[in-house]
Order: structure tokens, then sequence, then C-alpha cells
């Protein structure tokens, strides 16, 4: 190995610590709850848990893995197939071990981003033995500077008994100086977290610990993996375009001015989409306050339409990270990297008046939204930081496409199959049919609306029959109970929601 790592390491005593991956992931006991950087894709340690895989395979080894999101370079395909994960949390996206949560085989505990951590440092969660953390450079103090995410990593560090910290060379330097890192203090006497716009810097360009606790560092240069969302589509530039639509309306109306909110935007191909919408649109000095910034932060910017945007990590397409990369000291005075618990802190979600664009898998004729479970039980990626928005917005506004696998899904039905966001934290809902506005309104008018405008013309008159059904029994929130999940219940025996 070369040593063009060590200037990475300002704290010299430090250098004596750099260990082969292997070395690193014998600290690692059966058992042993691990906190890891990584978020959506970016900042994730790469080369330990790839040796504890390793390890694993020859001998009994679990653990409980902790991190700030789902992770790329397929980790948690490799650890769930060695069987590594006993217990996950909070967030995942990975096919392989989405199938061994639905098999039972890993404990996955589905979390709102932002509590992780507060649950963690309340001790309601079992302590960290060792967080594993990616690092661009340690200070002279031992301060670890994180690469493209922050997510859970500070508090991780902070609270373990040891670190690893994997220095990796792939990343750019450059980076540094672009994370706030901001750690609230215990309750009941926290003050008032100081985010008072999306540009507030409040913390440490690094993570502070003291350097005895860095018991390993590793030296990798792989890079992050690249996002995996889709160009828009006809459907998902309709979403944007009726989102657009009613944004404009909202500013003629007096309740918004060209700059809008904040805006925070969920993770996938829709949300991007609904994004990149907003370059055509009239709005312009435009910020974000989100969780993850992908390319359609960077789009924004370029077409002057964006001035800030502050998130916990930054998750791109491998043709906009080779575009980015190259002007990131351009890009630095327009961005902040925070801790996922101030990224999608509750108080400053509310303090700053955020318009929330998130996704849902289906949503019922009263607004109640799945985001997570197919047919109520089967786990696709979890709730992430939709939950922290949502019930905290400005504007909640979640999105979908109006039908699923070639139509033989209605993503509008009776009734969801769970819910991860109820009728009273959504406040508009959008489809490529068009736009349902539901401020304001009681349950009875909210069905029509939702009818009326979201729903897949092959599905109206079905839901409009179940609607005057429901309404000739009456109730608040009118159902035929025994008929509410019965779409789901066709799709499980017919492999369609059509009628028999
Ligand atoms: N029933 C069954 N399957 C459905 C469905 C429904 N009602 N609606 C969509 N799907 C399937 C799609 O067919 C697709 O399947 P495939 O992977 O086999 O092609 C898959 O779900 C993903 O749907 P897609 O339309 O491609 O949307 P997406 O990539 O934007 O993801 C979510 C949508 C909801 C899964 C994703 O946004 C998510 O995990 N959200 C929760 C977390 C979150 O919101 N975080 C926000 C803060 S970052």
């Amino acid at each position: 190995m070369t040593q063009d790592y060590l200037h990475r390491i300002r704290n010299q005593a430090l250098r004596e610590r750099v260990v082969t991956a292997d070395q690193a992931a014998q600290l690692i006991q059966d058992g042993m709850v691990l906190g890891m950087s990584g978020f959506t894709r970016a900042g994730e340690a790469k080369a330990v848990p790839m040796a504890l895989a390793e390890r694993a395979r020859s001998q009994p080894l679990k653990v409980t893995l902790m991190t700030g999101a789902s992770l790329g370079n397929d980790l948690d395909k490799t650890l769930a197939e060695a069987g590594v994960l006993s217990r996950r949390l909070p967030f995942q996206s990975d096919p392989h071990l989405r199938k061994a949560i639905n098999a039972g085989e890993v404990m996955f505990i589905d979390q709102h981003l932002s509590e992780t951590v507060e649950q963690l440092r309340t001790r309601q969660l079992p302590p960290i033995d060792i967080a594993i953390i990616e690092a661009v450079a340690i200070t002279e103090n031992g301060g670890i500077v994180p690469t493209t995410s922050v997510g859970n990593s500070a508090s991780f560090a902070i609270l373990a008994d040891k670190v690893i910290v994997e220095i990796n060379t792939s990343q750019p330097e450059g980076l540094e100086g672009l994370h706030d890192i901001y750690i609230p203090t215990y309750r009941p006497s926290r003050g008032p977290i100081p985010v008072m716009a999306p540009e507030s810097r409040i913390g440490t360009p690094y993570i502070p610990i003291p350097p005895e606790k860095i018991a390993a560092i590793v030296v990798t240069e792989k890079l992050d993996s690249s996002s995996t969302i889709l160009d828009p589509d006809d459907e998902t530039r309709a979403i944007a375009s009726h989102l657009t639509e009613f944004l404009k309306n909202e500013v003629r109306q007096g309740r918004l001015t060209n700059r809008l909110q904040p805006l925070q935007a969920g993770i996938g191909t829709i949300a991007n989409a609904v994004l990149h919408g907003l370059i055509d649109s009239p709005f312009h000095d435009l910020t974000m306050y989100s969780e993850v910034l992908q390319d359609s932060t960077f789009d924004l910017m370029d077409a002057g339409k964006m001035s800030f945007a502050s998130g916990s990590s930054i998750t791109l397409s491998a043709a906009k990270y080779r575009e980015v990369l190259p002007r990131l000291a351009e890009f630095k005075q327009k961005l902040i990297l925070r801790p996922q618990e101030i990224s999608n802190h509750p108080e400053v979600v509310r303090r700053l008046g955020l318009i929330c664009i998130n996704t849902a898998l289906e949503f019922d004729i009263y607004g109640n939204v799945n985001s997570t479970h197919i047919m109520g039980s089967q786990m696709m990626n979890g709730i992430g930081g939709s939950g922290d928005f949502a019930r905290n917005a400005y504007l909640s506004v979640f999105v979908t496409k109006s039908i699923a696998k070639g139509g033989k899904i209605s993503s509008v039905v009776p009734m969801v199959s769970h819910v991860d966001h109820n009728e009273h934290d959504v406040d508009i809902l959008v489809t490529e049919q068009g736009l349902a506005d539901l401020r304001g309104l009681a349950p009875r008018e909210r069905a029509r609306v939702i009818i009326a405008n979201c729903v897949h013309p092959d599905w109206q008159p079905a839901l409009q029959d179940y609607l005057d059904r429901a309404l000739e029994r009456g109730g608040h929130t009118p159902h035929v109970i025994e008929e509410a999940l019965s779409w789901h219940d066709r799709l499980r025996r017919t492999g369609t929601m059509k009628p028999e």
C-alpha cells in the first residue's frame, strides 16, 4: 500500500493504529452491537463489514447492525447472505436483506430516522460496542471528518466503546468543511436546536471524539455505489406537472411566494422527477432542508433555481457524480451535510415550515398512506424519514403512480393494508391522474376528491361503488368493513385486484 493516505491522519500518534480490514474486524465479537456509517448508499464503511462477512462464513458470528439508512456496495446483501445480521435498524433497501427480513431470519426495526440516536443516548436501545465510520480525514485532535453522508455516524462514534475509522482515499479531501456536526443536549433541559434557516451552521466540521477511542484505522479506496433512480417517464412527469400547477396556484392565492418554502423530497425515482419538474417553473431562490440530496438538487442549482441545500447525504447517479466532483469547491458554498437527527428533527421541520414530498406504495380513499408494506405484511424498505417530515410539514405531499404491476394493482384502495402516515399527516395526494387537496376536508369529502382526481379510470367505478355502499351504512369515516381489504385478498388469491 502507498503512504498516500498518511497526510489524511493528521494526528501523528494515530498513524500507528493503521491495520488491515481483517485485523480490524477481529475486534468484533459475536453478539456485539455495531453502529456503522452509511446513508442511502453514501459514505458507508466498506472494508470492515466485508471482512466481517468473510469471517462469518467460517465461524459463528451474529451482530446487531445500526446504520444511518441503506448501504451501497451490496453490503446488506453480503452481510445477509453470510448470516451475520441478527438485528438490523433503522432502514434498508436491499432485495436480499428484504427477503431475510420477510422470512423472519433478521429482526428488522423499522424506525423514524431521527429517533435511533435519541433512543441510544437515553439507553432505550442497547449500547454500541463498536462504531465503524468512513472518513475523509482525522484531524489533529482526533476529530473524524465524514465523507458523503453524516447519518448517525456522529452519535455512533461518540457513544461507542471503540471506533474503527475507514479512511477512504477515493473520497475527495475537498469534502472537508461540508459537514456540520451538532449533538442535542439531554432532555428535559435541552435548549432549542438553533437551526433558523437551511444554511444555519451550528456545529463543528468534524465528529469530536477523544483520539484514544480510535482503536483501529483501515485504509480503503472503494467508491460509493451510484444511485439507482430511473429517468423521469410520462407518469412521473405528469405527477411533477400536477404538483407544480398546484404550487403555482398557492402562489396566486397568496399562500406561498415564488420562493415556496424549504423543500424536502424523499428517495427514489418519483421524488427525484418531481424536483426535476421545478426546473421549468416560475419558482426561484428555492432551498432544501432534506435528508438525501439527489441529482435533482444539483440540476436545480445549475438551472439557477436553488440557492442552498441542507441534507444528511449526497447520493448521485454515476454521471452526476463525475460532473459534481470537480466542482466540489463551488457547490460546497451552497451545501451542508448534518446528522440525520438534525436534518429530520421534528422541531426544525416544524420551525422552517417544509414542503415535504414523499412516496406512497398505496393510499386509501380517506388519505391514509402505506409506504412500507406490500399486502400489509411484506416489508419493502422502511419508513425512513418520511414520518419525521410528514407529521411536521407545512405541506405534506404524497406521490405515487395510480397503478402498479402493469395495472394488476390499484395504488388507491378502499383501506390501506398497513398505515405509515395516517390521514391526519397527509395534505396533498398526487398521481399521474391528478391531485387531491385534502386540507380542511372531512373524510366523506376527502373520499370524493381522491376518487375524482387520483384514481386510474380502470378502478374509478369500483372505488365509487365501494364509497356509495359505505355511505349508505353511515359513519364519520364510512366503510363496508368486511370488504375493506377485499382488493388485497383478491390480489393474494388471483394475482390481480381486478374482480373475478
Ligand atoms: N403494491 C405492490 N407493489 C407496488 C405498489 C403497490 N401498491 N406500488 C408500487 N409497487 C412496487 C413497484 O411495482 C416497484 O416494484 P419493483 O421494484 O418490483 O419494480 C416497487 O414497488 C417500487 O415502486 P416504484 O414505483 O418504483 O417507486 P420508488 O422507487 O419511488 O419507491 C417506495 C417507492 C415507497 C418503495 C420508496 O419511496 C420508499 O421506500 N419510501 C419509504 C421511505 C421514504 O419515504 N423515505 C423518505 C425520506 S428519504
